[in-house]
């Protein structure tokens, strides 16, 4: 199977969010180092995005651990869309990121044996960037988008005759003689990704035959992943080791592979062959990851919400000045988590700490 990247020229879709000038002006903790910043988050790093991710990603959907329900729903749609000798219904995946959007959209190509190109929405700026992949799309073609709720509106538009009628409709020239023409393009399935289902428009919703949301991942199912990558690359892990980065991986794939390559670095400083329960505790203390999974901005977070807002509740704005954190940083990449393990409410009046996050940072 082949897979085609569009990549836009200024920013990666999986970039970390730009957060500097704010950092810089509100900061009132000590800066975190680079390991620090990207190890828990989800967003794919640049060394993951060219290498490694490649080659551990499972290829068949019965590789693809976790996300049963998912599975179950596409395994009927890829099996009925084979029979009719058609390409597979559009799909919206959604959730947060790293936990396996993109691997999907590859295993649904290979699956159903044809290419699968990749683009996201930012790259997607100009009309000609949409209508050059569309029209270069080969029958039963999947085309993944990320960040589909970035999509601007002319993409947008040129977009819904393409997914409901397999038609480009494209406008020649300017002023009173423009004219439309309208072009055929052959039968390709839509896999768009988003963190954020609620900002996408309704139209472009409803063009999505299957909508379905990836959820965070189960400390066994994270070890069952965390032993499949170390098999491929050739890592010697005990069980229990395997475990032990599965607990502070967040429910996410993403990061309990780079996890995995971090605990590689110290054992093979540390001249040790395997790693144990024992060296994975050491390794996370060195790199700052609590046995919880949490990190030092998710305690920056929860800290200033208990210390400087009496717990909350508090608006993101003002954990953002707080914290020195971009708003749009701890709603996308923090906060998930946070809620998810019931340290962080979300109430019409603002964010809370629970009990639980208090007993955890020791209050
Ligand atoms: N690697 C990353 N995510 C995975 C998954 N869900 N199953 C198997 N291997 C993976």
């Amino acid at each position: 199977m082949a897979i085609k990247r569009f990549s836009d020229s200024k920013s990666s879709p999986s970039d970390p969010p730009k957060r500097e000038q704010k950092a810089q002006t509100n900061r009132k903790f000590p800066k975190k180092t680079a390991d620090e910043k990207q190890l828990l988050t989800a967003t794919a790093t640049d060394e993951e995005k060219i290498t490694n991710e490649e080659n551990i990603r499972p290829h068949r959907l019965e590789d693809y651990i976790g996300q049963k329900d998912l599975k179950e729903v596409l395994k009927i749609a890829i099996v009925a869309a084979k029979a009719r000798k058609e390409s597979l219904d559009h799909l919206l995946l959604y959730g947060p990121p790293g936990l396996g959007k993109t691997t999907m959209s590859l295993i649904l190509a290979s699956e159903m044996g044809v290419n699968c190109k990749i683009t996201a929405a930012p790259a997607l700026e100009r009309p000609r960037d949409i209508t050059g992949i569309l029209i270069n799309l080969k029958p039963g073609d999947v085309l993944f988008i990320d960040e589909i709720h970035r999509l601007n509106k002319m993409a947008e538009e040129l977009l819904y005759p393409a997914m409901e009628d397999y038609r480009l409709d494209i406008t020649i020239g300017k002023g009173p003689s423009a004219r439309t023409r309208s072009i055929e393009l052959p039968p390709f399935t839509l896999v768009g990704a988003t963190t954020k289902i609620g900002a996408l428009t309704s139209p472009l919703r409803d063009r999505f035959g299957i909508i379905e949301r990836l959820r965070f991942y189960e400390p066994e199912e994270l070890t069952e992943i965390i032993l499949r990558t170390a098999s491929i690359l050739k890592i010697a892990i005990a069980p229990e080791g395997a475990e032990e980065i599965a607990r502070r991986s967040r429910g996410t794939p993403r990061i309990a592979n780079r996890l995995l390559r971090r605990v590689r670095d110290y054992a093979q400083v540390k001249k040790e062959e395997l790693i144990t329960e024992e060296l994975a505790t050491e390794a996370m203390e060195i790199y700052k990851v609590d046995f919880k999974g949490l990190d030092w901005t998710d305690r920056l977070i929860l800290n200033a919400i208990i210390n400087q807002f009496k717990g909350g509740p508090v608006g993101l704005e003002a954990v953002a000045a707080a914290t020195g954190e971009d708003a749009k940083t701890i709603e996308e990449v923090y906060e998930p988590y946070l809620l998810q393990i019931g340290y962080l409410n979300r109430t019409p009046r603002g964010r809370v700490a629970t009990e639980d996050a208090y007993e955890h940072l020791g209050y």
